[in-house]
């Protein structure tokens, strides 16, 4: 569920009309709306409330300070992935022992930054990773909360793109190396063993590799201990899917999956950390933009949008499908007309959607990309010299920038000439 509805025959945000912001705001532009946001983080609470936990909200998903702020507000830690995130996390309110710090790369600098700053746990994903971060802790005179990213090989029956957890994947530690590498961090002075991490995987729909993955966890855990370890925390990771496309089936909800961690790990005394990014913040966003033209060709008709593939990257790099709507309801039985939804990026890549059904639509016609708040902004780019898209937030009747479209001198001005030239 979210709050991007029509109401008297217009597209609202909460209890904003889009097309008021578009005119105060100007198109293409991201729209976050709070209620949404704050519903989706609930879920997850209620469905964790049982057990002791920390929900540390993926914030690669959409990082923006003010969506940071309000879900610290309701209590969230952060996923980070790498320092800067970190540093962005802090700026919003989130304090560093409720911030974990995952990804595959993190160089000596980030980790000495998140140590000085306070962090709640490293997610380690390899040995030369472990051996660095006991050099950087001792060199601190720190020891540094670990958890060691496992990798289970399960099959995440996602995009191969988003899956990371089946063996040929850059990420964690194979789980027959698992005891080896536990060993080996606990004989480190530098180094303070916490828990076991995982994540298999983004946008699931299936809850059957989570429940394979947990239940693998479990199995370690209890070797662990038994090797002596005090595993205390498991980091479950994100990776629960949303609906994009509304005539599909429905995901399973954060209750099912809550079900699911009580049943594979309920029983270890852990604290369960999880990590959601697309869950809390996907169906909390919309991209709104205008059309350009409507452009007739030989065999189809293009919708030539102000919003392009910089703006929104999912459906050209990975085929995703976003639901588009327009912004004026459509008549009821409006006739659905076939059209190829484009940007102006000059590349064919720069396809949002083929012959996608829509209401007949003209030039100057708002419309909206549903499910656009997690992975949207985020990954957008100047390409072609567009600027990035701002964002707005609602909240009830209220609306505001939360970051304004920089200006195309602000653009130019990033670059500098060389000085023979
Ligand atoms: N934790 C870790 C270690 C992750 O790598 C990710 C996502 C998450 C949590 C959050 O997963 P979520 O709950 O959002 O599924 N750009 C792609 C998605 C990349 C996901 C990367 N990792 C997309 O647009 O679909």
């Amino acid at each position: 569920m979210d709050h991007f509805l029509y109401r008297d025959g217009e597209l609202h945000a909460e209890d904003v009309p889009v097309a008021e912001i578009a005119a105060a705001v100007g198109t293409p532009f991201y729209l976050y709306s709070t209620a949404t946001l704050t519903r989706h983080y609930r879920l997850f609470e209620e469905a964790l409330a049982p057990l002791p936990h920390l929900i540390c909200y993926a914030m690669k998903s959409c990082g923006n300070l003010s969506v940071l702020r309000t879900l610290a507000a309701l209590g969230a830690g952060a996923d980070v992935v790498s320092v800067g995130e970190y540093l962005k996390a802090r700026a919003a309110g989130i304090a560093g022992e409720r911030i974990v710090f995952s990804g595959v790369g993190k160089t000596r600098e980030e980790m000495r930054l998140a140590l000085e700053g306070g962090i709640r746990q490293f997610n380690v994903e390899s040995e030369p990773e472990l051996a660095a971060l006991n050099e950087v802790a001792l060199a601190l005179g720190r020891r540094a909360p670990v958890a060691i990213r496992v990798n289970p090989d399960v099959d995440a029956r996602t995009h191969e793109k988003i899956a990371t957890g089946r063996k040929e994947n850059k990420f964690g530690i194979p789980l027959s190396r698992a005891r080896a590498v536990f060993a080996e961090a606990a004989a480190l002075d530098g180094i303070e063993v916490v828990g076991v991490d995982v994540h298999i995987g983004s946008q699931l729909v299936d809850l059957a590799p989570f429940e394979e993955a947990y239940g693998k966890v479990a199995d370690l855990t209890r070797q662990l201990r038994a090797d002596g370890h005090d595993i205390r925390r498991l980091d479950l990771g994100g990776g629960l899917g949303i609906p994009y496309e509304r005539s599909n089936a429905v995901p399973p909800l954060p209750t099912d999956y809550g079900a699911v961690i009580r049943r594979t790990v309920g029983d270890l005394g852990c604290e369960i950390e999880i990590e959601p990014g697309r869950l809390i913040s996907g169906n909390a966003g919309i991209l709104v933009s205008r059309v350009i033209y409507v452009k007739s060709g030989e065999e189809r008709d293009f919708l030539i949008l102000d919003a392009a593939m910089n703006d929104l990257v999912r459906p050209s790099m990975y085929g995703a499908h976003h639901d588009i709507v327009p912004v004026r309801e459509p008549a009821p039985g409006t006739e659905a007309h076939p059209y190829d939804v484009v940007g102006p990026v000059c590349e064919t890549g720069d396809t949002f959607a083929r012959q996608r059904p829509l209401p007949p639509l003209a030039a100057g016609d708002l419309v909206a990309f549903r499910s656009a708040g997690a992975y949207g902004a985020v990954m957008a780019s100047e390409y072609n010299m567009r600027p990035l898209v701002p964002e707005v937030m609602v909240n009830g009747d209220q609306f505001a920038v939360i970051r304004a479209r920089p200006s195309y001198d602000e653009m130019i001005k990033r670059d500098s000439m060389a000085p023979w030239l």
